[in-house]
């Protein structure tokens, strides 16, 4: 497996609404390989692969969660926003990076105790004594995501943003690997995810897909005394069924299963009670679009060490790969 690719692609700063870097990534790796590539208005990269049948999409989302600066205090410290779904005691103390590499630590107000604090007793300390110094690097609207490096755990890999790299590394290496394209493919790599599915909504619409899926992270029920989940990591990835944003089409569901027994891959079926991936908008498009995800199981997701196992991974790719090489 390219861990190197993986490793690029989770590290690289890219939260919602600032996507240029990771499309730039993806996009050098995966233009040798379709028929055309292009960037639509809001940023999603679109990449077209010919063929003779029908419009395949497939869906992998660029952003990040992140954190927006709002205010400047006249102490230099910074207050902000969450950009998509960021809780205050996954950030408490955790380091964040900004856009030209300003590095931050999240903390809260000593009134609270850490676990009652909320974003807005929150603040963001870049060590600037004041605030001209702190303007200095960093103005209102300034985006940080989470610093933090892919580690190998044996067979697992943690990083800080598997949601959604380890999508977007599944569907390049797919791209790579398919041998026949019997669809129309339009693999899309979208925008703005995080904050409502916004990239997938407009590029559904322009590409008008006859059947799309997501390839998102989905939590796990495997670590102790967990909330219900019916992922384990190690088991292959998932089929999602429905989550708050989507219900399987029955076409949309057999194809994904034939394509997993077809390439004898392990396969685990989710039905989730929240979230939600970018097949809600898919399916949502004009007049309907028959849609699913395919999940990578994941472990602590939206904190800044989200967890995956490297099976899994390896057998995402393989049935992204059958799926891209089978008729819709
Ligand atoms: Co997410
Ligand atoms: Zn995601």
């Amino acid at each position: 497996m390219n861990i190197e690719l993986l490793k690029k692609l989770t590290e690289c700063f890219s939260p919602s609404g600032r996507e240029d870097r990771i499309r730039d990534i993806i996009k050098a790796e995966v233009e040798p390989y379709v028929t055309d590539v292009w960037t639509d208005a809001l940023g999603n990269l679109i990449c077209h692969k010919k063929g003779p049948g029908k419009k395949l999409m497939m869906a992998a989302h660029m952003d990040e969660i992140g954190f927006m600066v709002t205010h400047i205090e006249d102490s230099g410290f910074l207050r902000f926003v969450n950009v998509g779904g960021i809780s205050a005691y996954n950030c408490i103390n955790r380091a964040v990076v900004f856009e030209n590499g300003t590095v931050g630590v999240i903390s809260y107000e000593n009134k609270e105790k850490a676990a009652s604090a909320g974003l807005s007793q929150m603040y963001i300390d870049i060590g600037a004594k004041d605030k001209a110094e702190a303007e200095e690097k960093v103005e209102i609207g300034s985006m940080a995501g989470y610093k933090g490096e892919l580690s190998l755990m044996g067979e697992l890999a943690t990083s800080k943003t598997m949601d959604d790299r380890v999508g977007c590394f599944v569907l390049i290496e797919a791209i790579k690997a398919a041998k026949e394209s019997p669809n129309e493919l339009f693999a899309v790599f979208t925008v703005q995810e995080e904050v409502g599915l916004r990239g997938a909504k407009t590029s559904a619409f322009a590409v008008e897909p006859d059947m799309g899926f997501a390839i998102d992270v989905s939590m796990t029920g495997d670590t102790p005394e967990s909330s219900f989940a019916s992922l384990s990591l190690g088991k292959g990835p998932g089929i999602k069924l429905k989550d708050a944003s989507f219900i399987i089409n029955p076409a949309a569901r057999d194809f994904a299963i034939k394509a997993a027994r077809v390439a004898e891959i392990p396969y685990q079926l989710e039905a989730a009670a929240y979230g939600g991936t970018d097949a809600g908008a898919i399916n949502l498009t004009r007049g309907g679009v028959p849609a699913g995800t395919i999940s990578v199981p994941t472990r602590y997701i939206h904190s800044p060490q989200e967890v995956v196992s490297l099976s899994d991974v390896e057998n995402s790719i393989t049935l992204v790969t059958k799926m891209i090489e089978t008729a819709i």
